[in-house]
């Protein structure tokens, strides 16, 4: 994937919990929604030269609550790419990661992919590898890991907090450091636009470790995002150097 110089990053984030520090470290304007009717939320500013917007999924109309998951991630992506036009989107959030490989409470990833979805079970033979994915999607996310002191790794993306044996066996094959609910969504948007995308990662629960995941998650999820807009922040101040 060819990176462009950025003049422009916009951040997509899933959940307000989630974007909030960041939001508050950059003093960014609220921008109201992005396109109305759809629930997404956009918020601008600047790093030094560099143009910084923030989307977040927004709030479901019927249920109220922040609408995590693939299908709000890949429209806010076709948004983003169709409205903003970014030099790169990012994006930022929580994810499980995994004990058996070096993952940690709020440990941060940066990474240009692989990409994978594990809950994508389409056994005719060439839909499979249409259904994993494991797109990468930017060349320079190795350089930037470097600088910041960051670790690169593996994103594998489904609709649920658990995880089933189906789910397992395909984590273990990607070997995958994080477990989310958008990225590789996005990814698939971003590689119809033939444009780069990176992933910030914090981890809020140890997937492979003693802790029911629903109580883990809600327990870290500050800590988490605290550390997230730290990286990301240092991150928008390399590229924006
Ligand atoms: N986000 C944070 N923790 C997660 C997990 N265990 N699975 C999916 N998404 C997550």
């Amino acid at each position: 994937m060819p990176d462009t110089p950025i003049r422009h990053a916009v951040l997509l984030f899933a959940m307000q919990d989630e974007a909030l520090p960041l939001i508050r470290r950059l003093e960014l304007d609220d921008k109201g929604h992005l396109a109305p009717p759809m629930p997404m939320r956009w918020f601008d500013g600047r790093v030094a030269d560099l143009r910084v917007d923030v989307v977040v999924l927004g709030s479901d109309r019927r249920f109220g609550v922040d609408c995590i998951g693939t299908q709000p991630a890949a429209i806010a992506a076709q948004l983003v790419f169709d409205k903003l036009k970014p030099d790169l989107l990012i994006n930022a959030g929580t994810a499980g990661g995994f004990i058996q490989r070096g993952g940690s409470i709020g440990k941060v990833y940066l990474t240009g992919g692989p990409f994978y979805f594990h809950d994508r079970r389409i056994p005719l033979a060439p839909f499979e590898p249409y259904a994993e994915g494991g797109w990468t999607l930017s060349n320079n996310a190795a350089a930037w890991v470097d600088t910041l002191g960051l670790e690169q790794g593996v994103v594998s993306s489904g609709n649920s907090l658990d995880m089933n044996a189906d789910d397992a066996e395909r984590i273990e094959r990607f070997a995958a450091h994080a477990k989310d609910m958008e990225a590789a969504a996005i990814a698939w948007v971003a590689d119809q636009h033939q444009q780069p995308m990176i992933a910030v990662k914090a981890i809020t629960d140890l997937v492979d470790g003693e802790h029911p995941t629903h109580e883990e998650f809600e327990r870290n999820l500050h800590t988490a995002s605290d550390a997230l807009s730290e990286a990301v922040e240092r991150l928008l101040r390399l590229l924006a150097a």
